[in-house]
């Protein structure tokens, strides 16, 4: 088969991203300009300002992508672009882009899910043997997914509240620490003890689902009260404890999927990737004869390789979108419950 050359498109939370991939394994170029300064002041990402940055930049990273992977339009053999899940304005931004270009430079367009995307960053590193298994861990979601082959996967767990991401970013507020907090409270997390024993939720649970804001609110209500009595916390053991119970209850959950689904590869994805905890328990506790593969950071959070990564595998089985192509906010991949009895 002749070389697939895909244009991809990634705007579905804050970073607006461009990347071309060659076959699905390689790339050419990946451009991303992230906006987190701008919603830094604000706590977290604010939907209206994420769209308006998004406008600002796409054209621009566009050609920027093109030119660092020395190509034309007539280059090209398809464009592609996360539908969802996201914050619709910001998705909206991207399918019009991919949408438009479809039209104007009359190439095939090819419509992604950023969950799909996301785990297949790992295929941008190392070839992945079926079946796999996915944690995949971000701001925005928890998810373990077991994939049958490129085309066909299926969550077996995800949370029921907050994301991992999500609660390090909101304990980081308590402590003072900047959105996003997870690398700071990782830092302090190798600085001090786990003191304070926070639950670990679901963690028994006959189930592959997760549950954060228990644990949230534990660590919420103890800085409170300390507060309330003019008791001071020591942060690095805050930290220590609160990390200890993601990691605990991330790691358990993975080992008994990877036990019970036996995969060929394990992947680990999104920001909470990065996180050096996770990375040591799993990668010290995992059987040897999975194949691991983390994904180096920058593909680890949201960017366009990864959507141009799985769309090869949507161009290769002829899975076409057209221009009614639409973003939908709260795409889900389909969750298997036919395992659990
Ligand atoms: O995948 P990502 O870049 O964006 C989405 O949410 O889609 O993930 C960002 C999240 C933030 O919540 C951030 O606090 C968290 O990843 N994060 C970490 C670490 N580095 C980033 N969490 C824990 N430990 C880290 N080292
Ligand atoms: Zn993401």
């Amino acid at each position: 088969m002749a070389d697939v050359r895909i244009l991809a498109f990634e705007s579905s939370c804050d970073e607006t991203s461009a990347a071309v991939i060659k076959n699905g394994r390689e790339i050419e170029s990946l451009i991303i300009a992230t906006q987190i300064k701008s919603h830094q002041r604000f706590g977290g990402v604010v939907p209206e300002v994420a769209s308006r940055h998004h406008i600002e930049v796409i054209t621009q990273i566009t050609e920027e992508a093109l030119k660092e992977a020395k190509v034309d339009y007539q280059d090209l053999d398809a464009v592609a672009v996360t539908k969802g899940p996201g914050l619709v304005g910001a998705l909206l931004i991207g399918v019009n882009a991919a949408k438009a270009l479809s039209m104007a430079k009359d190439l095939p367009l090819i419509g992604v899910d950023h969950i799909m995307g996301h785990i297949m960053a790992a295929q941008l590193v190392d070839e992945i043997s079926y079946p796999a298994l996915a944690l995949q861990v971000s701001g925005g979601h928890t998810e373990l997914v077991l994939m049958h082959d490129p085309l066909h996967f299926e969550i077996i767990g995800d949370t029921r509240d907050d994301a991992a991401g999500e609660a390090y970013d909101k304990i980081g507020r308590v402590l003072g620490v900047n959105y996003p907090a997870g690398k700071t409270i990782d830092n302090w997390a190798h600085q001090g003890k786990d003191t304070f024993n926070f639950p670990r939720a679901m963690i028994d649970e006959d189930n592959y689902d997760f549950s954060f804001s228990g644990l949230k609110s534990a660590f919420i209500n103890t800085c409170h009260h300390a507060d309330q009595i003019g008791e001071k916390l020591d942060k690095y053991d805050l930290a220590t404890s609160f990390q200890a119970a993601v990691v605990e209850v991330l790691t358990t959950k993975t080992l008994r999927a990877i036990e019970q689904f036996k995969p060929k590869t394990f992947i680990l994805g999104g920001g909470v990737a990065a996180n050096q905890g996770l990375r040591e328990s799993l990668l010290g506790q995992i059987p040897k004869d999975v194949k691991v593969i983390i994904p180096p950071l920058k593909l680890c959070g949201d960017n366009a390789a990864m959507i141009g990564a799985a769309a090869y595998n949507l161009y290769k089985a002829g899975d076409f979108a057209d221009l009614t192509l639409n973003a939908d906010p709260s795409l889900e991949l389909p969750y298997a419950d036919s395992y659990f009895a």
